[in-house]
């Protein structure tokens, strides 16, 4: 195939743009207030999130509430599966919809599981675990909001009748620090852009759209 076949194959696909943060990061506000963005210029898009409503996000669930409890490892498992799931299913999974153009926005993908797992284990266990969806789809850019984790905590108080488990202080703290080591170690081979999410919504969201308006532009 061509240089020039190639080319045309990778700009016909969606875009895939990932969005990571500590809890409370504020990832749903700046996804709302990027698909009005995108809906504006005429994008078509779909967003996601991960753990995801299916039956293994479901079980997922059951166990953040405290309603079902597991070793950590399991857990971490079945975030990869999820995933996977995500990924594949046939009524919705993102592969597809990244095929036939649609850009796909999530919260939450595999660097969420590289920060949040490898606080109680090996991050390279996590990597590694997470290695096929990764062969399967890398986002095109990961967008990390950065906030400070009492500011998280915060407004996570201020909004939840419930903590969910990892939710807590000193878990938040850890988690961040997990994220940067995860950047750090896997810089080169991945698209991230780490903004100040301390500001105002809407500063936090001009500043996005100066990262993601460039992808839409056809060569
Ligand atoms: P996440 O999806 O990362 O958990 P949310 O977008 O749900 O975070 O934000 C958590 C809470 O903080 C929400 O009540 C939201 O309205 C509020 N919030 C989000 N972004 C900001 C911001 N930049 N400044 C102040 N409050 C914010
Ligand atoms: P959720 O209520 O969706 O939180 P948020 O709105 O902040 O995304 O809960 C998702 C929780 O699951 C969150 O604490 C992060 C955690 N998580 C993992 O531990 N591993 C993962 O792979 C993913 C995707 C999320």
């Amino acid at each position: 195939m061509s240089n020039n076949a190639q080319k045309r194959i990778q700009e016909d696909k969606g875009k895939f743009i990932a969005f990571e943060g500590i809890d409370g990061s504020g990832k749903s506000t700046q996804i709302q207030l990027l698909t009005e963005k995108l809906k504006k210029e005429g994008i078509c898009f779909y967003t996601t999130m991960e753990p995801t409503d299916s039956p293994i996000g479901s079980l997922i669930h059951q166990i953040l509430t405290g309603r079902m409890k597991t070793d950590n490892k399991v857990i971490a498992a079945l975030f990869v599966a999820d995933r996977l799931d995500h990924l594949l299913n046939d009524v919705n999974g993102i592969w597809a919809k990244i095929l036939e153009g649609t850009t796909v926005i999530t919260d939450r993908y595999y660097f969420s599981s590289y920060a949040y797992h490898s606080v109680d284990m090996p991050m390279d266990w996590v990597i590694q675990a997470n290695e096929q969806s990764k062969n399967i789809l890398q986002p095109t850019i990961t967008v990390f909001i950065d906030v400070n984790p009492d500011t998280a905590i915060e407004r996570i108080a201020r909004n939840r009748f419930h903590q969910e488990l990892f939710e807590k202080k000193s878990r938040l703290v850890k988690v961040r620090e997990k994220y940067f080591q995860a950047f750090e170690k896997l810089g080169d081979t991945e698209n991230v852009v780490i903004i100040d999410g301390n500001r105002p919504p809407e500063v936090i969201a001009e500043d996005i759209w100066k990262e993601i308006s460039s992808l839409f532009v056809r060569l």
